[in-house]
């Protein structure tokens, strides 16, 4: 039987756009490791995209598609059983369902899975801390953390705990975490990950890029090391822009000198 630590692939059948003409690729194979980004204007189907995956649909969404599991169709278990689904989709509303404290949280959900290694817990919380600015504590309350330290918490959450081998993220760039380094850990633990994004830096940074439009696959874009020279000039401009960024956040009143740099 096929369990969440076993998926060698998943597989895209083609849909159909928002005007019922059939969608123009055969298919497309997420393998473990895989990090891709989609791009699209808005409104162009990126979240219905990911969207299909997180529910493994089978035609039975707006866009027609069937996921396939390891070349097959997805067993009942991983539609119906949330401990065995293995993806984990962090959107851009994250709800606070539970007053209760991070750690208070997170043993529940070891306890759920039945897991007795309670050093997960603190991991969990070390891993979300990377993301943020802010760190989160044990002893925070799961209602009080700010949108970005929730979805910190959430995508460490399922990387550690759940161990979810699929990642979606749905414009992660406005959560205002450090993304680049959520695209580092993902990589590390060979998460299959696909980001949601309007931002240059993570499209670039990521392997493969699907482009959206009319609520299809527009096309498929592998650069490989074409865009090398790009990556290097768009993550010098990210790192003024994040040195702003927290220059503002800081209470700083940012000025332009002679030279054309902040100061
Ligand atoms: N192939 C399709 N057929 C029919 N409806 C679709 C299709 N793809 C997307 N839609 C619908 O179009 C609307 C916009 O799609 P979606 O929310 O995925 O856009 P988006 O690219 O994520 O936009 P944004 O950048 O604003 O988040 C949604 O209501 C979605 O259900
Ligand atoms: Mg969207």
């Amino acid at each position: 039987m096929t369990s969440s630590n076993s998926i060698l692939s998943i597989t895209v059948l083609p849909g159909k756009s928002k005007n019922g003409t059939a969608e123009n690729f055969s298919e497309i194979i997420l393998s473990p490791g895989d990090v891709l980004s989609i791009v699209g204007a808005t409104g162009s189907g990126k979240t219905a995209f990911i969207n299909d995956i997180e529910v493994l649909a089978q035609g039975d969404t707006v866009t027609g598609r069937i996921i396939l599991v390891n070349g097959q169709n997805p067993p009942d278990d991983f539609i119906r059983d949330p401990s065995k689904k293995p993806i984990a989709m962090i959107t851009q509303n994250t709800k606070c369902l539970a007053d209760l404290t991070v750690h208070e949280f997170l043993e529940m959900h070891l306890r759920s899975r039945k897991i007795s290694d309670i050093s997960l817990l603190e991991k969990t919380i070390q891993t979300a801390n990377k993301f943020t600015g802010e760190k989160i504590a044990a002893g925070m309350r799961i209602c009080s953390l700010s949108g970005g330290q929730t979805r910190s918490l959430f995508i460490a959450d399922a990387v550690i705990i759940s161990n979810t081998p699929i990642i979606l993220l749905d414009e992660l760039e406005n959560a205002g975490i450090f993304k680049e380094k959520v695209i580092e850990e993902l990589r590390q633990l060979r998460k299959t990950t696909i980001f949601v994004t309007h931002d240059p830096y993570v499209a670039l940074l990521t392997d493969r890029r699907i482009v959206m439009e009319n609520g299809t696959v527009k096309c498929i874009l592998e650069p490989g090391d074409l865009e090398k020279d790009v990556l290097f000039r768009i993550s010098e401009i990210d790192k003024e822009l994040s040195a702003m960024r927290e220059r503002i956040r800081g209470g700083e009143l940012l000025f332009e000198n002679k030279g054309g740099t902040s100061v």
